[in-house]
């Protein structure tokens, strides 16, 4: 097995591999088994006990007429009540210690592996994503689980002893730090959902978490799956509903003592302000949000692997990740052949039902997203020149599709900001122009994804020195950070920094106190 940083042995989950045929079946026997199944049923998890309440439907994004199941959004007095019984629980849950944490979050992640396949048909059906995407997202999130443990376990039941004076002892300690607040996305329902709260359980606090209000349903699962693998009812509380009331409620809370939050820059900001507006302690917010991400090809490049690693980056999850790719700057002596490319692999794209292991792209998440992506072609349709659009038929009735997109900016000054879904930007440059237009990119104030597709190291410096970003892929796709491998999270409007699955993320979590004694 492979080492980490420590030194010691880990390897991530393996999940299920499509192109076996045993795989498959065993995928296919989950979708059917979950097309059996009566509706799922979401509601708030206080302290153990399912909240009762009016439900509302949960809709597919696949079949606009398809209920998937019904949630019952928690109200500020469950948000209340989760907080006295979390506030109590978290000095006892902080004593266990790292070791006797881990165990549980160690169980959680064999029980996610074991149950993969109805994981993975619930987030198809429930947030359209692809069986590649789902597996991809099972697998982190029970990485993320193994990897806190192991964190949780080696550096949180022993302070650390510190050089000091004749005549005194200096020892460093890590603790949980209260109760923290989880706030996360509809687009990894299951992996930043659960990974979150895995990493704010293993260093000691106890959980409110909070779903997205489109994926209430696979959150549910992963909250009674931590429960069953030995997580105390009162140690995580499940809070779905809207993140203007529920959302509000959690992180304007005098008892919150920290909120890891994944979204976008404006509910960033949002959050920030309410945690500073507070008279009591002051929170740490651990913030990852998008990202306006660039692929900088110069001429030594292999056109070939710049189509392909373009495609899947933009493309893939529907263009639905943080980390896509926005934009790709290519030089103007290869630009129409690598354009030409990328048109003609986008015919190639399998568009449609996620639970087919064909499909690459399947559906956005709502009509409100499909509306901005609409929009904002017409937008460019004004200034740009849409070089390809592909057509997605009457899926365009049926669900929430839309057909990947690539058009040509004049300039970059068209793009102002993230835009969620399946379309690449594309601008050339000269050779001489290549740092302001990098400069350019870098003033828009984003810092997560950058991609670089050259030969040359000489190029990969330049770029590199020009623009900021979290997570820099060199003559590869852009997406799909693996967790121990590429820590995941960017910087400026991109986030507050730390690296999800990196070495260091769980102290962003965790207090720390040194103890000093006179002898
Ligand atoms: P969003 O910001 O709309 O919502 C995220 C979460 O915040 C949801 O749970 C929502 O209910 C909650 N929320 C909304 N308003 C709130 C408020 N006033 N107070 C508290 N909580 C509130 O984002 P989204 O549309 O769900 O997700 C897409 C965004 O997430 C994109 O911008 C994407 O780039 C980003 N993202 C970032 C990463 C990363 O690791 N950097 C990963 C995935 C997604
Ligand atoms: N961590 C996810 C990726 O790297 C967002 O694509």
């Amino acid at each position: 097995l492979p080492r980490d940083l420590y030194g010691e042995e880990r390897a991530n989950s393996v999940g299920l591999d499509l192109a076996q045929a045993s795989a498959r079946d065993r995928v296919a026997r989950a979708l059917t088994a979950f097309d059996r199944e009566d509706q799922l049923m979401a509601s708030p998890l206080v302290a153990g006990h399912a909240v009762d309440g009016a439900a509302h439907q949960v809709m597919s994004p696949v079949d606009m007429a398809r209920q998937v199941g019904a949630v019952v959004d928690a109200s500020v007095e469950d948000v209340d009540t989760a907080f006295d019984s979390a506030v109590a629980a978290q000095p006892g849950w902080d004593r266990r210690g790292g070791k006797a944490r881990g165990a549980i979050l160690r169980a959680m992640g064999d029980a996610m592996e074991a149950d993969m396949d109805r994981l993975l048909a619930i987030m198809a059906i429930e947030a359209g994503k692809t069986l590649a995407d789902g597996i991809a997202e099972v697998r982190e999130a029970v990485d993320f689980c193994r990897y806190y443990a192991a964190q949780a376990e080696r550096e949180f039941d022993s302070a650390v002893r510190l050089p000091g004076p004749a005549g005194e002892t200096n020892h460093l300690g890590m603790k949980g730090r209260g109760v923290f607040v989880t706030i996360s996305p509809w687009n990894f329902p299951l992996a930043i959902f659960a990974g979150q709260i895995a990493a704010a359980l293993a260093a000691g606090n106890t959980v409110l978490a909070k779903p997205a209000e489109q994926t209430p349903l696979i959150a549910f699962e992963a909250v009674r799956m931590f429960h069953a693998a030995g997580l105390p009812a009162d140690v995580l509380h499940l809070l779905p509903g809207r993140g203007e009331i529920v959302g509000a409620a959690l992180t304007t809370d005098p008892r919150t003592a920290g909120v890891a939050f994944t979204g976008s820059t404006e509910v960033a900001r949002l959050i920030n302000r309410s945690l500073a507006a507070r008279e009591t302690a002051i929170a740490p917010l651990v913030a990852e949000t998008g990202g306006l991400n660039g692929m900088f090809v110069d001429t030594t490049a292999l056109k070939e692997q710049v189509i392909d690693d373009a495609i899947n980056s933009a493309f893939g999850s529907a263009g639905q990740r943080c980390s896509a790719l926005r934009v790709i700057f290519l030089p103007e002596d290869t630009a129409d052949e690598i354009i030409e490319g990328l048109a003609g692999a986008m015919d190639e794209l399998q568009i449609g039902d996620p639970t087919d292991p064909a499909t690459d792209v399947g559906p956005v998440i709502d009509n409100e997203a499909r509306e901005i992506l609409l929009r904002h072609v017409e937008r460019m349709e004004a200034g740009a020149k849409i070089i390809k659009q592909i057509d997605v038929g009457d899926k365009f009735d049926s669900g929430f599709f839309f057909g990947p997109t690539l058009v040509e900016l004049p300039s970059l000054d068209l793009l102002e900001r993230e835009v969620f879904g399946p379309i690449l930007h594309v601008v050339r440059y000269k050779r001489k122009e290549m740092t302001a237009i990098a400069a350019e990119l870098a003033d828009k104030g984003y810092g997560l994804t950058l991609g670089i597709h050259s030969r040359l190291s000489s190029f990969h410096r330049q770029i590199q020195s020009l623009v900021p970003a979290g997570n820099i892929y060199v003559n590869r796709n852009m997406v799909g950070a693996v967790v121990g491998v590429q820590p995941f999270g960017g910087e400026g409007l991109s986030g507050t920094g730390p690296k999800a699955g990196g070495p260091h993320y769980l102290h962003r979590f965790a207090g720390e106190r040194t103890v000093t004694i006179n002898i």
